[in-house]
This record gives structure tokens, C-alpha cells and sequence, in this order.
């Protein structure tokens, strides 16, 4: 095997830039609206402001909180901005992580030190996100996935009788990733307080849109701060927060509650060591672009970014009506499309090949059926072209031409 090696010689920046820019052709074109997932996009001037606020703090490390109290600063206000938008109480607190994942894991990590249970578990609806069965793993949790109810919500009667004396969390979804359902949170935030277990809201995707999609008149089911009994909260920056990659928060109803994910030790010869998260070295510019852009759109921007998304929805889904050979499933009130052909018997596998063929990444469920568009502003600009191209690959999926596409990772 021939491994790549290091060049002998450094090579300049252009032909660098020309070789990544090169890199990225066989990529799916985000930019052209190709990715309904992964991918959060306004516009080119957030874009700057979030490259710009970056490269302010490339360099920086947000571990070394004493020798850059400017971005303890910005991090302290980045918090601060995500309780006041998640209405949390006056003794909440909250930690900046490194995305969903990680303020899942501290999540976890601070209800099993809470409850101090010798073989926890917890308790979720088969539609919470797997990285709940990631840290489980991690951590030496079990795992209690419960089948949906109808209206693809979390089962709370279920729920309950799932919950037990090792129980140490429930989990909740503000919205869940597959269908964009959000839970009957105050209904398990009641069953947590009756249990005295951890309820943790994942709205690692819903956190920063959310909000909005209420101010615009959307009544949504309360999820928030706001229903007694929600102990924690994931809400990302990276993703409908609208910041660069690296940025999520993990709010807590007591600030006091931190202390179950705080790692502080001495234990070496070269003094203290303390974090509340799972890294050590932080980028600063992920903290400062997160800063930034939370300034930068201010309450307004992120109405038009809403505004965009449910423009979009709302186009795409009354196209895919218009074809009648799709059923829109409906129940989300927030980013996420879902969609699958009527006829059981046609092969959504062609129709996801077809799709590929033009450029566009499909997202599946995993039935095999249901298509899945997580939409974000950007995706307002091509919903007449995706519809064409969806016409175009229904009728070669129809006619039983070309292959059929297993449903495939998207990871
Ligand atoms: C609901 C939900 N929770 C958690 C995560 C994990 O977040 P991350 O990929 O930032 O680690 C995601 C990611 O899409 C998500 O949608």
C-alpha cells in the first residue's frame, strides 16, 4: 500500500487553495442547496461575520479562561443570551460546548452523578437523537427506547412504565430529528418530578429556531424553561443558532447542577485542572463566531431566517401535494419535511438514485419509504428546482428505470 506522506517540501498557499477548492468537486453543492442536513446558511454576509470572528480568536484557546478573560467574556454572554432566549430562571446556568453531542454526553454524565445509581438507565421515545445511545454507551447507561405514540410523539404512559428506580433520565425532543415532532414536555416533565428524576429537553436542533417560530405566531407546545420539572436543556448554536461548527450550549435549570459534569483535579505535578466539559483545548474562534453572530442577526435576523425556512416549507410542501403521488406527513411544526410516495409499491429507492443522479444528497428514513429534508434558509432558493427535479426522478422511478438505492447512510 502506497500511504500518503508528508511533501518533502512545504508547498505554497495558492496551490493549496487550488487543491482543496479541487478536493471538493465530487462534494454535494450546499451552496446550490444540494444538503438538506448538516448545513446551515443564510447568507455571504453572515458567512463573513462568522469567518471574520473566528480568525479574531484562531489562535486563542478558550481553556486558558485566565489568560483570555476576553473570551470567558463572550462565552459568559453567549450563555447568558441563550437562557434569556429559553426563558430559564434567575439560578439557571449554563456551559458552552463543542456542539449536541457533547452537551448531551455532560447532560448524562450530570444525572447519573446526581442520582448516584449503581446501574442507571435511561428512558426515551424511540425518536430521540442516537447520540442519547452514544453517551449511554459511554457513560456505562442503559437504554430504554420506547415505540412511538400516535402523532409520532414520545409515549408518555409508556414512558412511565419504563421508568424505574434506576432510572436516572428521561429524555424529551424540542423537536426530534426524524419527524421535527416536539414531545408532550410538560406531561414528562410532571412524570420526572413525580419520579425525582433528570428531564433533559433535546433541542439541540429546535433551540434557535424555536423561539422564533413562536414570535411568528406559530403555537408550538411549551418545551422550554417555562414548563416546571425541565432540568436541562441542549440547544446548538451550530445549527439553527447560526454559528460556525463547534458551538452548542447545555443549559441547567440550577446553576448548582453543573457541578455533576465539573472535572477538577490536582492530582499531577502541574496544579490545578478544572473543566465542565469533555474537551480540554477549546477553539476561541468558535466561542467568538458564535458571539458574533448572535449580535450580528439579533432578534430580527433570526425571524428572516425562520421566515425563509417556513417560506420554504410551506412551497415544497404544497408542491409535493400538487404531485399527489407523494403523502406529506405532517405533524412538524418546525424545519423538517417528510415525504414518501403513496404507492407502496414504487421503489423510493429509484426515486433517491434519480435524485442523486441530479445532485441532490437524499436523506432517508430508515422504513425505506420516507424522504427527509432538514430545510434551512438557503433552500428557499431552489424549491422549484427540487420539485422539477423530484417530477422528473418520480417518473423514471415509475417507468422502473435505472437503480434502485438502498436507503443508505447519510453519516
Ligand atoms: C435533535 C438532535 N440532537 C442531537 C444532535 C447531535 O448534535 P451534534 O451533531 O451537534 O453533535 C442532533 C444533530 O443533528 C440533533 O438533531
Amino acid at each position: 500500500m502506497m500511504r500518503k506522506r508528508l511533501p518533502e517540501r512545504g508547498l505554497p498557499w495558492p496551490e493549496l487553495a487550488a487543491a482543496l477548492e479541487a478536493a471538493k468537486a465530487g462534494d454535494y453543492s450546499w451552496r446550490r442547496g444540494r444538503v438538506a442536513v448538516f448545513i446551515y446558511y443564510l447568507d455571504e454576509a453572515l458567512e463573513r461575520v462568522q469567518k471574520e470572528a473566528y480568525l479574531a480568536y484562531f489562535t486563542e484557546n478558550a481553556l486558558g479562561q485566565r489568560a483570555f478573560p476576553s473570551l470567558a467574556k463572550l462565552e459568559r454572554e453567549v450563555v447568558e443570551m441563550g437562557l434569556s432566549l429559553l426563558h430559564a430562571p434567575p439560578e439557571a446556568g449554563g456551559t458552552f460546548t463543542s456542539g449536541g453531542s457533547e452537551s448531551i454526553f455532560l447532560a448524562l454524565l450530570a444525572a447519573r452523578e446526581r442520582a448516584g445509581r449503581a446501574h442507571p438507565n435511561i428512558v426515551l421515545a424511540e425518536s430521540a437523537h442516537l447520540t442519547f445511545d452514544r453517551a449511554a454507551w459511554y457513560l456505562g447507561m442503559a437504554v430504554r427506547r420506547i415505540p412511538l405514540a400516535a402523532g409520532y410523539v414520545a409515549d408518555v404512559p409508556a414512558m412511565a412504565a419504563a421508568t424505574d428506580q434506576d432510572t436516572i433520565a428521561l429524555i424529551a425532543s424540542a423537536p426530534c430529528y426524524p419527524y421535527g415532532t416536539i414531545d408532550d414536555i410538560p406531561a414528562l416533565a410532571a412524570l420526572a418530578q413525580e419520579k425525582g428524576v433528570w428531564l433533559h429537553v433535546d433541542a439541540c436542533v429546535g433551540g434557535f429556531l424555536s423561539p422564533f417560530l413562536e414570535r411568528l405566531g406559530h403555537a408550538l407546545p411549551p418545551w422550554d424553561f417555562r414548563v416546571p420539572g425541565v432540568t436541562s436543556i441542549s440547544a446548538d448554536l451550530h445549527k439553527h443558532g447560526m454559528a460556525a461548527k463547534g458551538a452548542s450550549l447545555l443549559l441547567v435549570a440550577d446553576d448548582a447542577w453543573r457541578a455533576y459534569h465539573r472535572f477538577a483535579s490536582s492530582a499531577w505535578p502541574r496544579g490545578p485542572y478544572v473543566s465542565y466539559v469533555a474537551q480540554g483545548t477549546r477553539p476561541g474562534g468558535a466561542v467568538a463566531a458564535a458571539w458574533a453572530v448572535m449580535h450580528s442577526l439579533g432578534e430580527e435576523g433570526y425571524l428572516r431566517a425562520a421566515r425563509r425556512i417556513l417560506d420554504a416549507k410551506a412551497r415544497l410542501s404544497a408542491g409535493l401535494r400538487a404531485v399527489g403521488a407523494f403523502e406529506v406527513l405532517e405533524p412538524s411544526p418546525h424545519a423538517m419535511l417528510v415525504f414518501r410516495p403513496r404507492d407502496p409499491a414504487l421503489d423510493a429507492g429509484r426515486i433517491a438514485a434519480a435524485m442523486d443522479a441530479r445532485g441532490w444528497l437524499p436523506s432517508r428514513m430508515s422504513d425505506g419509504r420516507g424522504f427527509h429534508l432538514h430545510l434551512n434558509p438557503i433552500h428557499d432558493q431552489v424549491v422549484e428546482e427540487y420539485l422539477a427535479h423530484l417530477g422528473e426522478s418520480l417518473a423514471e422511478a415509475t417507468a422502473g428505470a435505472g437503480e434502485g438505492a438502498a436507503p443508505g447512510p447519510a453519516y
